[in-house]
């Protein structure tokens, strides 16, 4: 801009003044500093030297100094204790003597080597700091300079490149651990449970010790703010319909919408068995009866389609929820939901009674995709729930606590046995749990009460 207007101003300079040497010369002046490339370049190379300082190789060689002096100490010891147990005052012990002063030579060696090594990386260390400390001061004058964005640009360009090879690392191998361990979740990590919202006896007071209830995650359209509750009605342990319920205060005293039926005997082939079910999608999720697979009953049509668990899948009442009084029958299989549809929480004998988890897939056919082993005794936890591609498990406390003591995240494997968030209980005993990502609640089926609480995350 400041180059066109002198050049324009030069030109009308030449047509007025009509200078008598027909010779017009002009000054370009810019109020800009020319961008200092070379020093741009010399921080560059600082950089490159500093990485390269650094290697892989430097660490490898103190580790491997280390295991070299963890084998022989011991090695050294063992061979005094002979030398003690020998000592006869002759031949045996002057050979076993001199065994340990070869041990000892070498021993001194490794920790020489060692002593070299450490003051050298600590040399190192101070020398990168300081160049480090260089290198910040003179990137900062640069943005000063940088009236052009270069470096700014630069900055830009690197950090989308190593987005891109992350994104790039990150779909063709596992990904790696983030921090705070967060799932796929938007909302952060889970941090709290409140006080309960709903607490109610419903419809039928006392009558059902077990079943469930919520709210169907992914609703067909006019019936978002239906509930739904399962109870079994047969021998605490078998069920063969659906009770809804319009909204929230209707469940609470108890005005149906009605039932959808499986089928008009209990128990029979593809009815409920066990409480811990879930209603997604406009389909009912369970442990078929008798089987050892997950049935799913369309509402609408009416039908049922069934998907085989892994061979050695523990069912009828053999791989169960427990506290350390007793166990709640026939809760060999936890359906779940979250924010990504349906999970199966279950165990099988080869994973000697450990927690398996896997990601149902809601399409046609019914069937399971990924699966996850833990090192969680299924017997030793109360219930589960899946939040935000996150496993969660309680125990018993008291009979006015449970505590959310265990996480599993799908995405980074890592487990924790300290979550240490607890629930308040309307009841002793939790026959059904599970978090609903629509209104990120927890639904609580307890001794026949629901009660819900409100989950936070962060
Ligand atoms: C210590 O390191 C220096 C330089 O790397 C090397 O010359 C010297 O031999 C090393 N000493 C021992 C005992 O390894
Ligand atoms: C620190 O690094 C610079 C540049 O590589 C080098 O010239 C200097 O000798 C190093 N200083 C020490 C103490 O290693
Ligand atoms: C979690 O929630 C409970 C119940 O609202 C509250 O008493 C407790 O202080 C909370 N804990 C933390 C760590 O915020
Ligand atoms: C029943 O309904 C579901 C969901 O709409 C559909 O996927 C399935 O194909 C239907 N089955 C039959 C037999 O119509
Ligand atoms: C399994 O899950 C992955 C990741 O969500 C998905 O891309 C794939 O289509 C699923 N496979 C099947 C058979 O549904």
């Amino acid at each position: 801009m400041k180059l066109y207007m002198i050049v324009s101003l030069c030109a009308l300079f030449a047509l007025t003044q009509q200078a008598p040497s027909n010779k017009c010369l002009c000054e370009l002046s810019t109020s800009e500093k020319v961008f200092p490339h070379d020093k741009l370049k010399a921080v560059e190379d600082g950089a490159l030297k500093c990485n390269s300082d650094i290697s892989p190789q430097k660490v490898a060689e103190l580790d491997s100094l280390l295991l070299g002096l963890e084998i022989r100490l011991p090695q050294l010891q063992e061979d005094m204790s002979i030398l003690e147990r020998e000592d006869d005052g002759e031949l045996y012990g002057v050979i076993s003597l001199q065994v340990i002063e070869n041990e000892l030579k070498h021993i001194n060696q490794l920790v020489a080597r060692l002593k070299n090594v450490t003051l050298s990386h600590q040399r190192l260390t101070a020398n990168t700091t300081e160049q480090l400390e260089d290198l910040t001061a003179k990137m900062q004058k640069l943005e000063v300079y940088d009236t052009m964005q270069v470096v700014n640009t630069q900055k830009t360009n690197q950090r989308l490149k190593k987005d891109l090879d992350q994104c790039k690392t990150g779909s063709n191998q596992a990904s790696k651990p983030i921090q705070p361990p967060r799932g796929n979740c938007p909302h952060g990590r889970l941090l709290n449970i409140t006080g309960s919202r709903v607490s109610t006896a419903g419809e039928y007071p006392g009558s059902y010790k077990y079943g469930a209830w919520g709210r169907d995650s992914k609703p067909e359209a006019g019936k978002e703010k239906w509930y739904w509750v399962v109870m079994m009605t047969v021998s605490n342990r078998f069920s063969n319909y659906v009770r809804f319920y319009a909204t929230e205060s209707s469940l609470i005293v108890g005005t149906s919408a009605g039932n959808v039926q499986i089928n008009p005997t209990n128990p029979t082939t593809n009815t409920i068995q066990g409480p811990n079910v879930v209603l997604y999608g406009g389909a009912l999720y369970y442990n078929c009866y008798n089987q050892d697979s997950i049935c799913r009953f369309h509402l609408t049509n009416k039908t049922v389609v069934n998907v085989q668990l892994p061979k050695g899948t523990r069912f009828n009442s053999k791989g169960n929820f427990c506290h350390l009084e007793e166990c709640y029958p026939f809760t060999d299989l936890d359906l779940a939901t979250d924010e990504s549809g349906v999970w199966v929480i279950y165990t099988t004998t080869q994973d000697f009674g450990n927690v398996v988890l896997s990601k149902v897939e809601e399409g046609e056919p019914l069937r399971l995709n990924q699966t996850w082993h833990t090192s969680l005794y299924k017997q030793g936890v109360t219930n589960t729930f899946m939040a935000c591609g996150v496993l969660y498990a309680t125990r018993y406390v008291t009979k006015d606590h449970e505590e959310i003591f265990y996480s599993f995240d799908t995405t980074t494997r890592e487990e924790r046995f300290d979550v240490n968030v607890f629930i308040q209980k309307r009841s002793p005993n939790i026959q059904s749990l599970n978090y609903s990502p629509v209104d990120k609640m927890l639904h609580v089926y307890s001794d026949s009460f629901m009660v819900s609480y409100k989950v936070l995350f962060g």
